[in-house]
């Protein structure tokens, strides 16, 4: 599997190392820390590609001279020192992994005109000239928005294009420097979010340094690049670049050619315009304009351009002003205008109403952009964590979530779920406050739209300035109250941009799982598995105190029934309120399953303590096709792992319940015995021996197999209900049965009887069909062979025999007496305290694949597993073309060729 996340960084161990880094290589145990050696993330051409590669060298030939007799070896260190020396080996010299710049911390915004002037001639051997009108008109502009090494990106892009196959981060020399594959064929967008937004929407996490420098220096370019992979029809790019007014951009415009100018000289022009507001004291509009294309090529200075802001149903004009631009540049040009407008013309340019132009002066219909004024290019998401500001005010411990996003159509899609919601009579009372003001106005109420599962789901199509601003600068908050209270929960609207695990369809609730935990405590938690099978997640916290020392797992259940056996992985430790991350290696096929089909618990637990805080059940996490496992059949719970490093037990599923490999257990119909071995569940029914009953009567007792004789011998003596166990299966004193081993079922050569006077099972070998029970018998009468004489004595002793018999009985006595176990299949040879040994079966001979301890009376039988150096043995006798005495191995051949398959198999995959 090619790991496209992280070609242009370095993997080593289970580290992400970025370009450019130095490190000494830690292989971990047994060997340890190669103090001798040297790694570094080096970046390397590719055809237009840079990507990283790890590459290792010895510094042992580096080591200096020693300039005493006598130098020493330092712990941790290469070369052998005198006293004072500093060799080439001082650990100093490394480039710290994860050390950013303080002014790094803090986020930055950029923006990118993406057209067909560009100023980027791409080295690019597929780019074709723009021929095609249709498609040389299309324009895109980009947010990016620079947090902690990550560089969140954000396009809109022209209607009429078709979502873009991938994009590109370029330097000025055209070599690409990550990329990123945003469709699949045929433009399926996964997103719901991008799909809502028509937006495209990514992240590139953990950018190295140097690139970091190139986007400081507004050195790189986006390009987006259309048509299948390889083979691109198309490409569309434009430089990063800083912009003071992104810091509070409120809305977009996407400027295209104006319908009815000229198509042949506006071919690859565009524009984009950043928006901003201000409602405080007049309200008033900013507008920040970036272009290029409406300039004649005779106009070289000052040349003035018209700008306009209408209203588009009622061409109104709202703004119109003469800008100037010193010295018209091809790709990019900038101007801006402000202008103070009235509360009601606000409100047309929220609800994406309002017409941008721009137009040349000379020639203002040929040479004209235009478009309207919609939302925020910026991928952004609102999320809160709903809880109570103090314990008290929420008794009941109720909690909730809510995420709110801006589609295309500039409506405001809302989602909030409350859990422990009060009852219908009493509904919650849902509103929107503005906190940015003294009053903390309420600007908006979502009571009406609350349903009765706990989930809030909807839009406001005519959002009012007086919402969208205070939720772009983060004044908003959810107030969940009760008629009569003032709130029971809240929480405030957090701006997040969407990428990765925030641009799955919907986070999942955390719920309190400690009762003695605060109840003002809370939480949300994204999911979400990329092309390349990495599992990312995205937490976010209230009220959990932020020094606490937090861990976060998840446990992976086929299904939830009793017994059932889960993949945990622990994925990150963390402090403090939030939490975002994903993981290194990618999932194991078995995982990507769970996830899938099954149920997982996300649990966030406390370091310290290792209870558990808060738990989600995550169900139904999308999985991108091209992670997807292949479907087998049959695969209703496949229960086989296929990665090392998970837990490699296999556990049966049979009547909602799961058995672990080895053991047996009655089924819902007592007659049949099953018993599992790797993940298979096998069955065997029980016919019942043949039983005379003479004065009494045969009764059939619920819940048992067998009919029971019920004589005077039988029910006058009480049990109390004791019954004889076998092999985890319990038997009616008075009961005849054949005994069940794993895994050749029921031994129907063997008859049990469950005896009602002393509760022990007594055997004998039913030797009627010599043929198929005697296959293991001796010839011959041997008093000291277990299989000599059968359990149920001669009622007259022979002659002779007596005495041997009665001997016998007083040894068997004796090893009982010192701590010996009963042997069920012959009681005159019970085995001794501390024996080792093999349980024998008549039709079957020792029973090697089990071995049983003795120890003070009680006897421990375990089972040997199935491996592979079993089968080996068995695959060399039958290479011999031997006879396999299947009761000298606990594998049929059968379960060898399945092993020996699968394992072929995971070794290709
Ligand atoms: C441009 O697109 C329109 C419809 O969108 C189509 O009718 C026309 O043929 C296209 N022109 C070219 C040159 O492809
Ligand atoms: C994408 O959006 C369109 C309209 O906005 C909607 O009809 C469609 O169902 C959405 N598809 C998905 C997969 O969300
Ligand atoms: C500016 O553009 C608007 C609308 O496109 C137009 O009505 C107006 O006449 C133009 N003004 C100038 C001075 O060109
Ligand atoms: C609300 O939306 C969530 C997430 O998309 C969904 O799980 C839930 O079923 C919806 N509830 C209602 C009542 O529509
Ligand atoms: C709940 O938390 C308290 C205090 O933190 C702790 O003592 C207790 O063991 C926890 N209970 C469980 C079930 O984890
Ligand atoms: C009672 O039944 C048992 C088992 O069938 C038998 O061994 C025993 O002889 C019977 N007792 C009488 C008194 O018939
Ligand atoms: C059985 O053997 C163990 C040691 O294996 C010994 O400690 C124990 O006393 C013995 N039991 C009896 C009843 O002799």
């Amino acid at each position: 599997i090619l790991i496209d996340n992280f070609v242009s960084e370095c993997v080593f161990g289970k580290e992400i190392r970025e370009l450019g880094s130095k490190w000494i290589p830690d292989l971990g145990q047994p060997i340890g820390i190669l103090y001798c050696m040297r790694c570094e993330c080096v970046p390397f051409q590719k055809k237009r590609r840079i990507v990283g590669r790890v590459q290792c060298y010895s510094i042992k030939e580096k080591c200096p001279v020693p300039t005493c007799d006598e130098p020493v070896l330092m712990p941790g260190r290469c070369c052998k020192t005198c006293p004072g020396d500093v060799g080439p080996d001082t650990v100093q010299d490394i480039i710290p992994q994860n050390v950013m710049e303080e002014d790094e911390k803090t986020s930055k915004h950029y923006a990118a005109l993406l057209t067909g002037r560009s100023s980027l001639v791409l080295k690019n051997e597929f780019t074709k000239p723009l021929s095609d009108l249709n498609k040389s008109n299309v324009v895109a502009t980009g947010r990016f928005t620079f947090h902690k090494k990550n560089l969140f990106y954000s396009f809109f892009i022209s209607e009429k294009a078709a979502r873009p196959h991938s994009l590109q981060f370029v330097d000025a020399q055209g070599n690409i420097l990550e990329e990123f594959t945003l469709s699949t064929s045929g433009g399926f967008v996964n997103s719901v979010y991008q799909n809502a937004s028509r937006k495209v929407c990514g992240v590139w996490r953990r950018m190295a340094k140097d690139y970091r420098k190139l986007l400081k220096q507004e050195k790189m370019y986006a390009v987006l690049v259309w048509g299948v992979k390889d083979q691109s029809e198309f490409t569309l790019s434009g430089q990063l670049m800083k912009y003071s007014a992104l810091g509070t951009e409120l809305m977009s415009s996407l400027l295209e050619p104006a319908p009815g100018s000229d198509s042949a000289s506006m071919m690859g022009t565009g524009g984009t315009a950043i928006v901003s507001t201000s409602t405080s004291v007049t309200p008033s509009i900013n507008v920040v304009i970036i272009f290029n294309g409406i300039f004649t090529p005779t106009e070289k200075e000052d040349i003035p351009v018209n700008v306009t802001l209408s209203i588009d149903e009622k061409k109104q004009i709202v703004v119109e002003e003469t800008v100037r631009v010193a010295k018209p540049a091809s790709d990019i040009n900038v101007i801006s205008i402000s202008a103070i407008v009235t509360q009601a013309q606000l409100r047309y340019l929220t609800r994406g109403h309002m017409l941008l132009s721009i137009s040349s002066v000379s020639k203002k219909e040929d040479l004209k952009l235009s478009g309207n004024v919609i939302t925020k290019a910026t991928c952004e998401l609102f999320q809160s964590v709903l809880s109570s500001a103090s314990p008290n005010a929420n008794p009941e411990g109720v909690s909730g979530m809510a995420w709110f996003y801006i589609n295309n159509a500039g409506s405001l899609i809302y989602n909030i779920q409350i859990d422990k919601l009060p009852p219908k009579e009493n509904p919650p009372i849902v509103t929107l406050i503005d906190v940015s003001t003294k009053r903390k106005a309420e600007v908006e109420d979502l009571t009406s739209y609350f349903q009765g599962d706990g989930w809030a789901n909807g839009t406001i199509d005519k959002l009012s300035p007086k919402v969208l601003d205070p939720l772009y600068k983060g004044d908003l908050f959810i107030n969940v109250a009760m008629r009569g209270d003032n709130n029971i929960i809240r929480g405030k609207l957090v701006p997040k941009p969407v990428a990765d695990a925030r641009d799955s369809p919907a986070p999942i609730l955390l719920k309190r799982e400690n009762s003695s935990l605060s109840a003002s405590v809370g939480g949300l938690v994204w999911l979400s598995v990329d092309n390349d099978c990495h599992l990312h997640y995205d937490v976010s916290l209230s009220g959990l105190g932020g020094d606490r020392k937090l861990e976060l797992g998840l446990e992976m259940y086929p299904m939830i029934a009793p017994g059932a056996p889960f993949i945990s992985r622990q994925l990150d430790q963390f402090q403090g309120n939030s939490l975002e991350g994903s993981t290194v290696e990618i999932l194991a096929r078995e995982e990507v399953n769970r996830l899938d089909n099954g149920v997982s618990l996300l649990k966030i637990k406390d370091q310290n303590t290792g209870g558990v805080l808060l738990m989600a059940t995550v169900t139904k996490v999308p999985i991108p096709p091209a992670c997807k496992p292949i479907i087998q059949q049959n695969s209703l719970i496949p229960l086989f792992y296929d990665s090392s490093d998970v837990i490699t037990t296999v556990k049966c599923y049979f009547e909602e319940k799961f058995y672990d490999p080895e053991t047996s257990w009655v089924s819902k119909n007592p007659c049949q015995m099953c018993f599992c071995q790797n993940g298979k569940t096998t069955c065997d029914m029980m016919t019942c021996p043949e039983t005379s009953c003479t004065e009494g009567k045969m009764v059939q007792v619920d819940g048992e197999c067998c009919p029971v004789c019920m004589n005077n011998t039988i029910s006058s003596r009480d049990t109390n209900g004791q019954k004889c166990i076998l092999n985890g299966k319990s038997y009616l004193p008075g009961t005849k049965f054949h005994p069940f081993f794993i895994p050749f079922g029921f031994d129907l050569c063997t008859e049990c009887y469950c005896d009602p006077m002393d509760l022990e099972i007594r055997c004998r070998r039913l030797n009627e069909n010599e043929k198929k029970c005697c296959k293991n018998c001796k010839k011959g009468f041997d008093i000291n062979d277990p299989l000599s004489d059968d359990i149920d004595a001669p009622s007259v002793p022979v002659k002779n025999q007596g005495s041997e018999y009665a001997k016998k009985k007083d040894f068997a006595a004796k090893i009982l007496a010192e701590g010996g176990c009963k042997n069920s299949f012959n009681p005159k040879k019970p085995f001794a305290n501390g024996s080792e040994y093999h349980p024998f079966i008549d039709s079957l001979g020792e029973y090697k694949c089990v071995t049983c301890k003795c120890e003070k009376g009680t006897q421990t039988c375990k089972r040997q597993l199935c491996d592979m150096t079993t089968c080996r043995k068995m695959l060399d006798i039958k290479k011999r073309r031997e006879k396999i005495n299947q009761s000298d191995f606990c594998c049929t051949l059968k379960q060898c060729r399945k092993m020996r398959h699968k394992k072929k198999q995971n070794a290709t995959s």
